[in-house]
């Protein structure tokens, strides 16, 4: 029996119970057998979760491109890493081998050496998904420069202060990018918030659109001429095991954006192996993940762990309605793919145009489905399962996190028997918990409770970046020596868990994380406005959707309500991006507020999701009055 490959079920129990009981050992075995190391570690795992402090594989040292592309070299150099589906489905797919592949980072890499980046700098990645998103990632990694790639999506002042919460020296972007029909002015939004950026010295600009813009003299440059004369091959950095792979931004319920900082061995092990096992990848395979690389789930399951692993991975750089609802599964036939992995907000748009789409297209190839990012509902898990999966794709919910790096919960394909809506049992190694208000296990099942961890992880975030007691406060303060991931969760009589969503003031629309409080800053920018709150309330497609409860400073405010609720919403896109706008937004009197002053959202939340039956005990309120006006113009 291999640890690294789990084929049934009795064999998840088995390897199961070896992680849990002997971590260290089980850990070291797999390290061991299935990477390349330019030395092994002193210790395998240390760890305090007062601190918090956790360090994996101490003392080792390695370069994860290395376990990622040259390894493959001997034996899989003709082989596709990764295959490039552009928007434009007229426009040829392009095939990268690892071969190609290596000469591509090793070029780049030269051309970041160049440009005077050392390991440790901080190096921001503000690219559409185009294969220089992938190549620029792994060249930071190959000469240990810190990446931090910011989704294509995010406005400029959200570019800004992630630029500027790191430091970097650097952004790496593109004159603009294409999704569906529109095209996307990266460079401009760039432009825009380097206004504020006093670190960054220099911005390589791939050429995508063909757009004519601005390049500021002795600070942008077009990165081709760089990599045309640039050498093919550079001599990867060794890497202390712990030494900081990437800084992904994660939203938090309050403040700035969170810094997720992870290292280098323990997330490299955890991908790799997760990846191999929840997808069931066998060598010929061809793997397809929707998400963007701006997001963990591209992290970890478009580059690091497929390539880990010697897999051939597909990066689209389009979106699912482009140029109509089949272009998924255009692509699914085209490239023959294996493995499928999306989001159910995904599903659901899909669902919504029935299945004419998907009888046009060769699905046979199909041998597992992933869901991420959100509960997937039970009416999406069951068109997925039947349509698209025709009932003998086992589908693989996977519960995790930025925080976490990889998935920790989540059924084995073939061998764990799936439930819809349960994202099933803990993968290897992570030993989840529910815990009461009170801070004590729950044993029962069927209880909600709060989702925790109690041990260690290799692949988990080891810090805020520049704010380890935040990191500390968010994640490791709820409850003694426990892990907190924000989420609630019941447990049923066999062990499977059932992911029932945040616990916190984080509002998960289209499987993005979204602040409540980051929002609420941006509307009361707006000169009218006094106050705001922002709750989530059930959306068919996208999960969740935001509405807003938003105080004016004039109560007869005499402009038209339509216009100011669009002003509102171009506040946000500028803060943030579109994909924080408000689908709903009721001007109130006031907000109901406790006697501290802070606002009732449960309150809101209900009156939000049309839920007012019971709205509970209000007569605590400062303000009990403004409730039932609040309620009458719900919109
Ligand atoms: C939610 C995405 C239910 C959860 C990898 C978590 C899920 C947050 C699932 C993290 C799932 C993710 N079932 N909920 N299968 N997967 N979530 O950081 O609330 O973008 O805390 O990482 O998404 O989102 P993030």
């Amino acid at each position: 029996m291999s640890n690294y490959h789990i084929k049934h079920f009795e064999e998840y129990f088995q390897v199961y119970r070896k992680s849990i009981n002997d971590p260290i050992a089980f850990w070291e075995e797999i390290a061991e057998e299935h990477f390349s190391w330019r030395k092994t570690w002193d210790n395998v795992l240390s760890w305090d979760f007062s601190k918090p402090e956790v360090k994996w594989f101490d003392g080792a040292q390695l370069n994860i491109t290395e376990n990622c592309i040259d390894r493959h070299l001997r034996n899989r150099g003709d082989k596709t890493a990764i295959i490039f589906e552009p928007n434009d489905p007229s426009e040829p797919a392009e095939h990268i081998t690892y071969k190609q592949l290596h000469e591509r980072v090793c070029k780049f890499a030269n051309v970041l050496h160049d440009k005077g980046i050392k390991k440790g700098d901080r190096v921001c990645i503000y690219l559409p998904m185009i294969p220089e998103l992938a190549i620029s990632v792994l060249a930071c990694a190959r000469i240990g420069a810190i990446h931090s790639v910011v989704f294509a999506g995010f406005s400029s002042t959200a570019l800004s202060t992630r630029i500027q919460d790191c430091d970097a020296k650097m952004v790496i972007t593109a004159d603009g990018g294409f999704r569906g029909a529109k095209t996307i002015d990266l460079k401009g939004i760039v432009d825009d918030a380097l206004r504020d950026c006093p670190t960054v010295k220099s911005v390589l600009v791939a050429k995508r659109i063909n757009s004519n813009i601005h390049m500021e003299p002795g600070r942008d440059e077009w990165l081709k001429p760089l990599l045309d004369d640039s050498y093919k091959d550079y001599t990867a950095e060794v890497m202390d095991a712990e030494d900081p792979l990437f800084i992904l931004y994660t939203s938090g319920s309050t403040g700035k954006p969170k810094g997720m900082m992870h290292t280098t061995a323990g997330y490299m092990v955890y991908t790799a192996y997760t990846f191999k096992n929840v997808f069931q990848y066998r060598e010929d395979d061809v793997y397809w993940c929707t998400a963007d690389i701006g997001w963990i789930t591209g992290h970890s399951y478009i580059i690091y762990g497929p390539l880990a692993n010697g897999a051939t991975t597909v990066m689209y750089e389009g979106v699912p309605s482009h140029p109509n609802y089949g272009r998924f599964w255009e692509i699914v036939q085209k490239h023959k793919v294996n493995q499928f992995y999306t989001a159910p907000t995904a599903i659901r748009a899909l669902a919504k145009q029935g299945t004419e789409h998907l009888e046009k297209y060769d699905l046979s190839s199909l041998k597992v489905l992933g869901s991420v990012g959100e509960p997937i509902n039970e009416e999406a898990w069951h068109w997925y399962n039947d349509n698209v999966g025709r009932k003998k794709c086992p589908i693989v919910d996977t519960w995790w996190q930025t925080e976490t790096g990889g998935i920790m919960i989540t059924p084995i394909p073939f061998s764990t028997p799936t439930k819809p809506t349960y994202a099933t049992l803990p993968f290897i190694g992570i030993q989840p918990t529910l815990m009461n208000d009170e801070g004590e296990e729950i044993t029962d099942n069927q209880v909600n409770g709060k989702l925790c961890i109690k041990f260690p992880w290799p692949s988990m975030a080891r810090t805020i970046w520049g704010d380890h007691k935040r990191y500390k406060d968010t994640y490791f303060s709820a409850f003694e020596n426990m892990y907190f991931t924000g989420d609630g969760a019941i447990r049923d009589e066999v062990g499977y868990y059932r992911i029932t969503g945040r616990v916190d003031d984080v509002i998960i629309v289209s499987g993005h994380n979204l602040g409540t409080a980051p929002i609420e800053d941006a509307i009361n920018e707006h000169p009218a406005v006094v106050e705001s709150a922002v709750v989530g309330f059930p959306h068919d497609i996208k999960g969740n959707a935001l509405y807003g409860f938003i105080t004016l400073k004039e109560t007869g405010e005499t402009r038209d309500h339509e216009n100011l609720r669009n002003e509102i919403n171009m506040v946000i896109t500028e803060h943030i991006g579109a994909i924080a706008k408000l689908d709903k937004v009721q001007f109130t009197e006031g907000l109901p507020k406790t006697r501290s002053g802070k606002i009732m959202r449960r309150i809101l939340r209900k009156i939000a999701s049309k839920d007012t039956d019971n709205l509970g005990d209000i007569s605590t309120l400062l303000n009990p009055e403004v409730v039932a006006s609040i309620k009458d113009n719900a919109v």
